[in-house]
């Protein structure tokens, strides 16, 4: 079978699928607070259809599947579709992006399906601005999940802080810090334009570099993780010397990744994207439903990795922020 690879000889192997439009939160710089126009369900994917799109991809050499929302764990029968996607051949490493308010009741349930790994978005390690972030009191749950995740090996549990300046950059050090008592990777995301009424602007980002140098600041000099051991991926990776848990540093901003980019994306309501930032959205609802053989939906997987673009634009005078909302494509 021929892989998939694009015009730019990237080999796509990674294709992360969101289940669900919904979430038990409302994340200021992903939602607004009375949420989003939620699909009708009827136009959900429903399980049996993604899993004919990951038996396909896999076939094409997908062998990385990240499961995401919206908040996956508040789909039903969620636990039943990974284990059906741990046990498709070819699937080596399937993980869950997660707000972590399910997480310790269903730690162990989603051990026991395949999944090998979670990581858990967290923007303040405060109550008050927890809440206010994300319009939840749901930081004791959170950590606890963390917790349970760590403890029932779904590691390395990894902890996503998206860094908004004058919002949670005072707390860059205390996630930082950590890192020295538990074995998890914390990693800083540059904030990125999405369509939400929060409104980004450039000076609400805090560059990567500079994230570096208020840790290494405040507490002692990083050192860098050169092994690929265990995480590949966006992040540039460092530690603590002799400190259990990493440091993770994304910088989709002011440094792009594009050029090593290996991922697909499937929307909940069955729209393939080969871009986190381009809304040129290829359909599969429709070949899915209407009865086409899997060489037509093949085919419509290798036209549209072949169009792939290159890269995103946010740093050039043509970007224009995403009409979808982060929630809505799953990060
Ligand atoms: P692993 O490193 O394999 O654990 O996963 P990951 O980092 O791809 O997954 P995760 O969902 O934790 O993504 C972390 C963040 O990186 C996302 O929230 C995005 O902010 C950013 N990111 C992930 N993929 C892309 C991408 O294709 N383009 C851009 N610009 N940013 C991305
Ligand atoms: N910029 C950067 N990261 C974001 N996420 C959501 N919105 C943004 C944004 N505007 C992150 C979430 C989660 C991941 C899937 O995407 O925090 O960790
Ligand atoms: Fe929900 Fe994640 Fe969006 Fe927050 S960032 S509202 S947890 S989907």
């Amino acid at each position: 079978m021929q892989p998939l690879v694009d015009a730019y000889e990237r080999k796509i192997d990674y294709l992360r699928i969101s289940v669900t439009d919904r979430c038990n939160l409302r994340c200021v710089y992903c939602m607004p607070p009375e949420g989003i126009d939620l699909a009708e369900s009827k136009n959900i994917l429903r399980y049996e259809e993604i899993m004919r799109l990951v038996r396909l991809s896999a076939s094409r050499g997908i062998s990385k599947i990240r499961v995401t929302g919206g908040e996956p764990l508040v789909r039903k029968g969620i636990i039943e579709f990974l284990h059906d996607v741990a046990s498709t051949p070819g699937i080596k490493d399937l993980s869950l992006t997660t707000n972590g308010v399910l997480l310790k009741g269903y730690a162990q349930q989603l051990k026991d399906a395949g999944l090998k790994r979670v990581n858990v978005s967290l923007d303040s390690l405060k109550r008050d601005r927890f809440q206010k972030m994300t319009r939840g009191d749901n930081l004791k749950e959170v950590l606890e999940g963390l917790e349970e995740a760590q403890k029932v090996g779904l590691t390395p549990v990894k902890l996503n802080m998206v860094v908004i300046k004058g919002f949670n950059d005072d707390e860059i050090v205390d996630f930082a810090l950590m890192s020295k008592t538990k074995p998890y990777h914390v990693r800083y995301i540059e904030y990125m334009p999405f369509n939400t009424q929060e409104g980004w602007q450039r000076d609400k980002c805090i560059t990567a570099k500079e994230i570096k140098e208020i840790i290494e600041k405040a507490v002692e000099p990083l050192e860098q993780i050169t092994d690929t051991n265990g995480a590949q991926g966006p992040a540039r990776r460092y530690r603590f010397k002799g400190a259990p848990g990493e440091i993770g540093l994304i910088s989709p901003v002011s440094e792009h990744f594009c050029g090593s980019c290996n991922r697909l994306r499937l929307t909940s309501d069955g729209k393939l994207r080969t871009c986190l930032f381009s809304d040129n959205e290829i359909d599969l609802r429709t070949p899915l439903r209407d009865g086409s053989p899997d060489e037509v939906i093949e085919k419509i997987l290798m036209d549209a990795v072949r169009e792939k673009p290159k890269g995103h634009t946010i740093n050039e005078n043509i970007f224009k922020k995403c009409s979808r909302t982060m929630s809505l494509i799953g990060g």
